[in-house]
């Protein structure tokens, strides 16, 4: 799938797979400290159960994020966009697909763990309907609790 960017080259969306691991390790350090390293990449990348989408403009991956159906419901593991490019709807449009996707797998539910901080993921993510159902204390490295949100599917979503 692909859209034309107003003023730009056009963008394109694809399920990323093995090959691509340079391009999302690059791509993470540019988002997130204690990032995947080129082989949990490699592994999340191999992994036909995951489903992991970027989104190009020409050579260069713009957005990632990813997704692991279990049984009904739908992890998300992550969604990472470029410094440059964010606010211009390229996180939206990547859960959206990865919602879509897992819909269409048999999905129910969505759930996601994301930094208490992370106020930008959390309007993303509160724009698509995920709630906070419950909370890890401490869970992350530098001792930020970790939010754990739900979002239930329906045809509708
Ligand atoms: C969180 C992140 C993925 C958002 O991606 P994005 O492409 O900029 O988000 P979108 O442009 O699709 O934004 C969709 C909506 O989310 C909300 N939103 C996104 N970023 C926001 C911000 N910085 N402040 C407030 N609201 C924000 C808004 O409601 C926005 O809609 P609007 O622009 O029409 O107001 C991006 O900031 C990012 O890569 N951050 C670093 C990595 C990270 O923390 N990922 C999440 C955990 S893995």
């Amino acid at each position: 799938m692909s859209i034309e960017a107003p003023g730009s080259l056009e963008l394109r969306l694809r399920r990323l797979g093995p090959g691509d691991e340079q391009a999302c390790q690059t791509l993470e350090q540019l988002c997130r400290p204690h990032g995947w390293d080129l082989q949990q990449w490699n592994q999340e990348l191999e992994d036909a159960q995951h489903c992991v989408l970027g989104i190009q403009r020409g050579p260069d991956l713009l957005a990632v994020a990813s997704s692991w159906l279990i049984l009904d419901e739908l992890h998300i593991q992550l969604v990472l966009v470029h410094p440059v490019h964010r606010r211009t709807g390229l996180g939206r449009w990547l859960l959206t697909q990865l919602i879509q996707r897992g819909l269409a797998r048999g999905a129910s539910g969505a759930t996601l763990e994301v930094a208490a901080s992370n106020t930008a993921a959390l309007a993303l993510y509160g724009s698509l309907g995920f709630r906070t159902s419950g909370r890890r204390r401490g869970y992350y490295r530098d001792g930020q609790d970790a939010l754990i949100q739900w979002c239930q599917l329906g045809p509708t979503s």
